[in-house]
């Protein structure tokens, strides 16, 4: 592995990430032969919000590698008090060998890396969701085959974390990713330059739902008001009107399309129930993958380096 961080993805190759999901298919398919991994080192896990999949999986991810995991609520430990990201980057890289954060402000991550002497993976900031990114093309890979080269992803909805991730991840493996947001949602001009800079004719960017689904395979959304945006949900439901993904918008998409979606969902909201928890749904695998994903991150990330 090249990298000493996941802040973004945006400075990582195709090889790196390939590097991620292939180790990701052995850890799922072989987890006994990693239970020693990771032995003796510790991941320091700092929340300034909440979680459930991000949190479980890193965590108990660590212990089936044969590590341990710290939850550090952002509120608990001294940084809720003024200790500066610089001080807690030094301090924590002192005693724990991997530090993972999920926070509001991407520079708060940005700063652990600066400051940190071990890796330091971003658990989710308002620009990036990069573990999430790369278990889903994962997923993607276990439904499609491994080479994801001519798929197309559509994202409908808000032009948030998700997007930004899905984008800069899926262009460099080959994926047309289209994001699908109401005006005054796109995602930022910046993400959308860096993900044309790697190949402009996998990049779309429309507040078209109807016309973008045709010829899907994967049909993915999420939120409309993120974490940290709660006192923005009646107008955000307002902009987001005609941007559900209901069985007639999934009908344009590929006959072998799937639907995903990083949770948590809320149904009625961005996704219909019939197709959340319909057939096409791959939610729930989505869901599981995390878990493999991040073993196979951390190890790499840490410099394991075993047969
Ligand atoms: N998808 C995801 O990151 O879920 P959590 O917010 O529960 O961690
Ligand atoms: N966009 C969502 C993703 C949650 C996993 C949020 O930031 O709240």
């Amino acid at each position: 592995m090249q990298q000493k961080h996941l802040v973004s993805l945006m400075d990582w190759s195709t090889g790196d990430i390939q590097e991620v999901l292939a180790l990701t298919t052995r850890v799922k398919t072989r987890p006994d032969d990693f239970r020693t991994a990771l032995l003796g080192k510790t991941l320091a896990m700092i929340f300034q919000k909440k979680s459930t999949r991000t949190r479980v999986s890193f965590e108990v991810g660590m212990f089936q590698l044969g590590g341990h995991a710290l939850f550090l609520s952002g509120t608990d430990i001294q940084l809720g008090r003024g200790e500066t990201i610089a001080d807690t980057a030094r301090v924590l890289s002192r005693y724990v060998d991997i530090i993972m954060a999920r926070v509001y402000g991407q520079e708060d991550i940005d700063n652990l890396a600066k400051w940190s002497s071990v890796p330091v993976i971003n658990g989710l900031s308002d620009r990036f969701h990069p573990c999430q990114a790369l278990t889903d093309y994962f997923t993607m890979q276990e439904v499609f085959g491994e080479d994801l080269r001519g798929k197309k992803l559509v994202y409908v909805g808000d032009g948030n974390n998700m997007a930004h991730s899905l984008l800069l991840c899926g262009v460099k493996l080959g994926v047309h990713v289209a994001i699908v947001s109401p005006e005054g949602y796109w995602p930022d001009v910046e993400i959308v330059k860096a993900a044309q800079a790697v190949d402009p004719k996998l990049v779309t960017v429309t507040h078209d739902p109807h016309d973008a689904t045709k010829g899907a395979d994967v049909i993915y959304t999420d939120v409309w008001a993120s974490m940290g945006q709660e006192q923005e949900q009646k107008i955000r439901e307002k902009a987001f009107a005609g941007y559900t993904v209901d069985d007639a918008l999934f009908a344009n998409a590929n006959e072998n399309a799937v639907f995903m979606h990083c949770l948590p969902a809320h149904r009625g909201e961005e996704v219909s129930e019939s197709v959340c928890d319909g057939p096409r749904s791959i939610i729930f695998q989505q869901a599981e993958n995390r878990l493999h994903t991040q073993k196979a991150l951390m190890m790499l990330l840490s410099g394991w380096n075993g047969p």
